[in-house]
């Protein structure tokens, strides 16, 4: 939970989604923003930026090892770089909320400083998996201590590390990142191999920022002693938070809405790919490239929904988006089959039992897997559903109140502020009847 207090939604049933709008600031690239802009020689112009608790985690983090970074105002970060070897010891350990990106980036890249630093996060993310992490950190030379695998961290500085050629046994975007930020700071070429294509914001903003990183298909390389170059990030919005409306709109007869500037990264549109397959109706325009990252408009009109197996190479690109995804299978005529995805299960919540649960308290036949789940097209229907402080299991039962028979109230809300803090409002004004309470 986020905050002193929790919160509830009580979501009216029923409805449309119409109207254009931009949605929140892409999380992952805003976290990067904070970090190669604190390493970087020169001062980075940041807009768009996330104004979430999850990116304020990281930018708090930056500030308290001695980075003057001024906003977010209006989405705008002004970072004032120390360059490769300027960051200082922070006075206290540093606390990172929800934050899965923040702890993981941020243990590879601490590896390197000269410094000790203790990192720990709430109590979703002090259950999370971080030997992922720490094997691969410690065979380059780095001391780490978990709590049995999971934070707090140590991180014990002052050690050389030494470049690893490494395979990763999962896609994962956060331990990929994490290596190549170690990988800066390490004596000679460090490679990673990755299972399948995972977004690759850190490798395009690393380029961006003059720093040269070498992919080659899956195998991605980065030779240590560089530097960064200051430069403006323009964030889109995340296409993770535009999921929810896609979904919404998707499912509600009668809905056209539109995202505007949402980043479309081909590791990120898996979310697209899937609906489309399973009939949305769904177009981009306005395409365009900035800082390095494609970004169009997507507009997205009712049309009915079938049940799919869901293509096993679209998992990863579509990693943060199977709550929502969950909920259009449950609007869908027939079953929609997701296999291949275990790693659900370790992320701010057990995203495939959390889901089945809620869905099953709606009356909908979802069936979890040890890797994925069955749904069977139903009608959902009112009552209470528990989010485990998932933001993106809140919002997606959110949007299921605009096909359920009656009112949902989901509790558990809070860490919505993590991703995407005016959720409520931006989807209030496009036809969703939800009223948060303060419990
Ligand atoms: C992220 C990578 C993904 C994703 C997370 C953000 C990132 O995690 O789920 O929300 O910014 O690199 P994994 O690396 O665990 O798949």
């Amino acid at each position: 939970m986020s905050g002193q207090q929790d919160r509830k939604f009580v979501v009216q049933a029923g409805g449309q989604l119409t109207g254009s709008f931009r949605v929140a600031g892409d999380k992952s690239i805003s976290h990067r923003s904070i970090m190669l802009g604190s390493l970087a020689e020169g001062v980075t112009e940041i807009s768009g930026f996330l104004d979430g608790e999850d990116a304020l985690a990281t930018l708090a983090a930056f500030r308290a090892m001695g980075v003057k970074i001024e906003g977010p105002v209006d989405g705008k970060v002004t970072v004032h770089g120390v360059g490769m070897h300027g960051l200082m010891a922070p006075e206290n350990d540093l606390y990172v909320g929800n934050s899965g990106t923040s702890i993981r980036l941020l243990s590879g890249l601490l590896a390197g400083q000269s410094f000790d630093v203790i990192m720990s996060g709430d109590k979703s993310l002090s259950g999370r998996p971080m030997r992922r992490v720490t094997d691969p950190l410690a065979l380059m030379g780095a001391q780490i201590d978990t709590t049995d695998g999971k934070p707090p961290l140590t991180i014990h500085g002052g050690h050389k590390l030494a470049a690893i050629n490494y395979d990763l046994p999962m896609a994962s975007a956060q331990v990929k990142s994490c290596l190549l930020l170690a990988g800066m700071y390490a004596e000679g070429t460090t490679c990673v191999t990755e299972p399948a294509p995972t977004r690759d914001h850190t490798e395009r903003m690393l380029q961006g920022m003059g720093y040269p990183v070498n992919v080659q298909g899956n195998r991605i390389s980065i030779k240590g002693g560089g530097k960064l170059t200051a430069t403006s990030i323009d964030v889109p919005g995340d296409i993770s938070s535009a999921t929810f409306f896609m979904v919404g709109a998707a499912i509600a007869p009668g809905s056209d809405i539109t995202l505007q500037h949402v980043g479309v990264n081909p590791t990120r549109i898996g979310v697209i790919n899937i609906l489309r397959e399973m009939g949305a109706d769904i177009s981009l325009s306005n395409e365009a490239v900035t800082g390095g990252e494609p970004v169009a408009d997507i507009r997205v009109r009712y049309a009915p929904l079938k049940g799919i197996d869901i293509p096993e190479d679209q998992v990863p690109l579509a990693i943060d988006e199977f709550p929502a995804i969950f909920i259009a299978a449950a609007c869908a005529q027939g079953r929609t089959v997701l296999t291949g995805a275990e790693e659900l299960r370790v992320k701010e919540s057990d995203r495939i039992q959390v889901m089945a649960d809620g869905l099953q308290a709606l009356g909908i036949d979802a069936q979890p897997t040890t890797d994925g789940m069955i749904i069977e097209g139903g009608v959902i229907g009112s009552g209470e559903v528990d989010s485990h402080g998932d933001h993106r299991i809140a919002m997606s039962f959110a949007m299921a109140a605009l096909q359920a028979g009656g009112a949902i109230q989901i509790n558990d809300c809070a860490n919505v502020a993590t991703s995407f803090p005016n959720f409520v409002e931006l989807a209030n004004n496009s036809g969703l009847q939800i009223d948060a309470f303060d419990v």
